[in-house]
């Protein structure tokens, strides 16, 4: 029986592969994750710690954990909150949970390209505020979705996922990767994507080539009646240049479920109406969240059982999931 350390109560059943193998779990008393300095003080008393996106495993609760620790699950498919440099040092196995949340997330990225595009949230806005005077003519008016072309940047599962909805909006897909997909609308160049776009959605995960991938020159270089969309991670986007593009007018809206400085939001995209935002919520079904829940705990399971896991982050992998 090994020690298992979850920083969060999870969903009901999230946690079976461990419960059924018999580990002993450490978890919080409440709804709250454990700070910090915390998991750096349990960290050396676990052989594994199953974590979330917004617990920061860095090289102090690595270098606490060795040499006991063998694995880190993060509940989540991106893992820019686990320093993988130091895991590697620390000979620490970091799993994440890609595949189950991919058709949900999407879901979410149709939502906002739809809420965008089509101004909902201002109009919704509107009418709960008592703003709307009753139909007219040129009220609300928003860009089509139906035919329009869609550029996915970073063509992983979630991207390939929301270019396959589009195809029922009758879009032309386009799709940028640095590796050619060797598959038809690759565009090897982001700048000729964003050109040629007219809605915009992101699916690359958080590195440092990502960082800011979306900047000021390249908010330029899309169509004024364009829109962006960010589901992967908020730092992926210069939110002060995207505040910038929206005010004057340089792209037409944003729909956003992720920001640099989670949980705060720029101030000046709290403000426009020009952009829908949603609290990170791009795998948030009962569904969902549950089986993230089961693949880390599986994962974890797996490692404690001196069994290959299903999913273990490769540090050199640049594309998304
Ligand atoms: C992830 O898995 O990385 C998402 O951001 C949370 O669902």
């Amino acid at each position: 029986m090994a020690r298992v350390l979850v920083t969060r109560r999870l969903p009901p059943g999230g946690l079976d592969p461990l419960v059924d193998a018999g580990h002993e779990l450490l978890q919080p008393d409440d709804e709250q994750t454990f700070p910090h300095d915390e998991l750096v003080h349990m960290a050396p008393e676990v052989d594994a710690i199953v974590c979330l996106l917004t617990d920061r495993i860095d090289a102090d609760v690595l270098a606490a954990g060795a040499p006991r620790l063998k694995v880190v699950a993060n509940v989540a498919v991106g893992y820019d909150n686990v320093d993988l440099d130091a895991a590697a040092v620390h000979d620490v196995l970091v799993c994440n949970t890609p595949g189950v949340l991919d058709e949900t997330t999407a879901d979410l990225a149709f939502l906002l390209i739809l809420a965008a595009a089509r101004r909902a949230w201002e109009a919704e806005s509107d009418l709960r505020a008592g703003k709307w005077p009753g139909w007219d003519i040129d009220q609300y008016l928003g860009r089509d979705v139906h035919g329009a072309v869609l550029g996915v940047v970073g063509f992983g599962r979630i991207g390939q996922a929301v270019g396959r909805r589009a195809a029922g909006f009758g879009m032309e897909v386009l799709h940028h990767t640095s590796r050619d997909t060797g598959l038809p609308g690759w565009r090897g160049d982001l700048d000729r994507l964003l050109a040629e776009s007219d809605i915009v959605t992101l699916h690359v995960p958080l590195t440092d080539n990502t960082r800011h991938l979306i900047d000021a020159r390249r908010l330029r270089l899309m169509k004024r009646d364009a829109v962006l969309v960010n589901t992967s991670r908020g730092p992926v986007v210069d939110e002060e240049a995207l505040a910038d593009a929206l005010e004057e007018g340089a792209i037409f809206a944003a729909g956003l479920d992720v920001y640099e400085r989670e949980p705060e939001v720029h101030p000046r995209l709290l403000a426009s109406p020009r952009a829908v935002l949603l609290p990170h919520i791009g795998s948030a079904s009962v569904a969902t969240r549950t089986r993230m829940a089961q693949v880390a705990a599986e994962c974890v399971r797996a490692v404690l059982a001196g069994e290959e896991p299903k999913y273990v982050v490769q540090p050199t992998r640049e594309e998304p999931s």
